[in-house]
């Protein structure tokens, strides 16, 4: 192969390499692009909500209540349980609703109100409506009890599950005893 020859192929290839390399700079220069202000594309991100799973990592609570209950507003917790009769009755000769009727609910067997058709969740729990599952229970329901039928926020005031707590507890003809000194010590 002579010279002359070899060096057009190198130029050949040389040029080709250039315009391979400059081809995208041309096509930058020739059509403008901007960035995109929105996914071309958007990505559909469902709002997950996180009823249901336990407390979420920012959750605190539920925070003790039981030195709270001596001392506790049984009034207020009367007012506060406006947020419940849209589902439940609190008298003696309350009627089950969308929810169980309320009247000596503390220390009660969980989901054992008469004729009420209670979630097999709640149920299932077993055990009896002392004032720390009752605390529990009230703060977030479906993170103590998942998938109860309650579809109820919860209180997330510790005052004011106390006060709601006390009204409860006064709903009885013998009320159950305050908590002792030493189960208020032994919640924390
Ligand atoms: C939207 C309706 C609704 C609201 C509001 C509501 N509840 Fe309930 N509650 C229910 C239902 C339904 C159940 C039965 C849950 C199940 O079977 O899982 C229930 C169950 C309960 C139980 C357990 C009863 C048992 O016999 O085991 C307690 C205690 C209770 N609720 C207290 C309250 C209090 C206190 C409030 C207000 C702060 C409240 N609920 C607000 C619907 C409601």
């Amino acid at each position: 192969m002579d010279n002359l020859k070899t060096n057009k192929i190198l130029a050949a290839f040389l040029l080709a390499g250039l315009l391979a390399m400059g081809g995208g700079k041309i096509a930058e220069i020739l059509v403008p692009h901007e960035e995109l202000a929105e996914n071309a594309y958007p990505i559909e991100v469902k709002q997950v909500s996180t009823e249901g799973n336990s407390a979420a990592p920012t959750d605190q609570g539920p925070e003790p209540i039981l030195a709270l209950l001596s001392s506790a507003d049984i009034q207020a917790g009367m007012k506060l349980a406006k947020k419940c009769t849209a589902c439940h009755e609190f008298s003696e000769d309350g009627k089950n609703k969308t929810g169980p009727m309320l009247w000596n609910i503390v220390d009660a067997g969980k989901g054992e109100k008469d004729g009420f058709q209670y979630s097999d969740a709640l149920v299932g729990m077993g055990g009896q409506w002392d004032y720390e599952s009752l605390n529990a229970f009230l703060y977030k329901p479906k993170a103590y009890i998942k998938g109860t039928k309650m579809n109820f926020a919860g209180l997330k005031k510790p005052s004011d599950r106390a006060n709601m707590i006390a009204y409860l507890r006064s709903l009885s003809a013998s009320p159950v005893a305050l908590p002792s000194q030493e189960q208020i010590d032994a919640e924390k």
